[in-house]
């Protein structure tokens, strides 16, 4: 059994080593992260997106986050499992924001549970911590409030803006977040509240500067080109490999070639003869 990355693990990796973050939606992608060594997996409510296949992540709801959350807890033994809390599970009140998240760590086994936003957020987040539920941040371009931002934009490009960010983000860690992910930022002020705060700071088209990265797994496999934003590498091309064999399934199939002997059952002689009896 492998030993769990831990929340004190995360903080004290600050300036001494790189942390990774992916996302994950299923088992299979689960145990496979886990095997390559990620710290922690994002079950992201870019589920929406990638995995249902919506315009945007505001239909998800805690039904599907708790299904998929239960199937990567089922998956990681060593990466901490993180359930991103899907659009007004956590807005609403603090009362709902803290039962929400408790049933993402008894019912799916989360680790954790990411929030989107800064300042307004923090009763959220401090009740969550008082309870003991470690929370992970989410500033800069949030996807859950694209409506209010005019679309999926880079954000803290303007003095007063980025002002905002580092005091927000300086808020989410004194609230007790043990990390924020900064999405889609300039690099420079993603340094600066690297800087400023004393948790490690996860990027996302936010720079080399940050102390870890995210990304989404199907954009770093290569299995979704609806949109390619271009803080993404993707260190695969899987879309074509599965084209190409479901297509050779297909032509096997059609022409006879599989199934050969060698995936069939068989029954002796001596049975066939005897169903001819009756
Ligand atoms: O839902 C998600 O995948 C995310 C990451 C992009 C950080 O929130």
């Amino acid at each position: 059994m492998n030993k769990r990355v831990t929340v004190p693990e995360i903080l004290s990796a600050k300036g001494k080593r790189k942390l990774t973050e992916l996302t994950a939606y299923d088992y299979p992608t689960a145990l496979l992260a886990d095997k390559s060594g990620i710290d922690m997996l994002l079950v992201g409510d870019s589920l929406a997106m990638v995995v249902l296949g919506q315009e945007d992540t505001l239909s998800v709801g805690m039904a599907e986050m708790l299904h998929h959350t239960l199937a990567v807890s089922r998956g990681a033994s060593r990466a901490m499992v993180i359930a991103d809390m899907p659009f007004m599970s956590y807005q609403a009140s603090v009362e709902q924001a803290l039962i929400n998240a408790g049933r993402f760590m008894s019912k799916a086994r989360a680790n954790a549970v990411k929030l989107e936003g800064g300042a307004r957020i923090v009763p959220q987040i401090r009740a969550m911590v008082e309870a003991g539920i470690p929370v992970q941040g989410h500033l800069g371009l949030t996807p859950q409030s694209a409506a209010q931002f005019g679309g999926f934009k880079v954000q803290g490009k303007t003095a007063e803006a980025a002002r905002v960010l580092i005091d927000d983000a300086q808020a989410l860690a004194d609230a007790g977040c043990f990390s924020i992910v900064l999405e889609a930022i300039p690099s420079s002020i993603a340094q600066m509240v690297t800087e400023a705060v004393s948790v490690p700071t996860i990027g996302i088209g936010a720079g080399a500067e940050c102390d870890g990265q995210v990304l989404v797994v199907h954009d770093v496999l290569g299995l979704f080109d609806r949109f390619v934003p271009r803080f993404v590498k993707r260190y695969a091309k899987l879309d074509d490999l599965i084209v190409e064999a479901l297509v050779k399934y297909k032509e096997e199939v059609e022409q006879g070639v599989f199934p050969g002997p060698e995936h069939s059952f068989t029954i002796s002689e001596q049975e066939v003869q005897k169903l001819g009896k009756n």
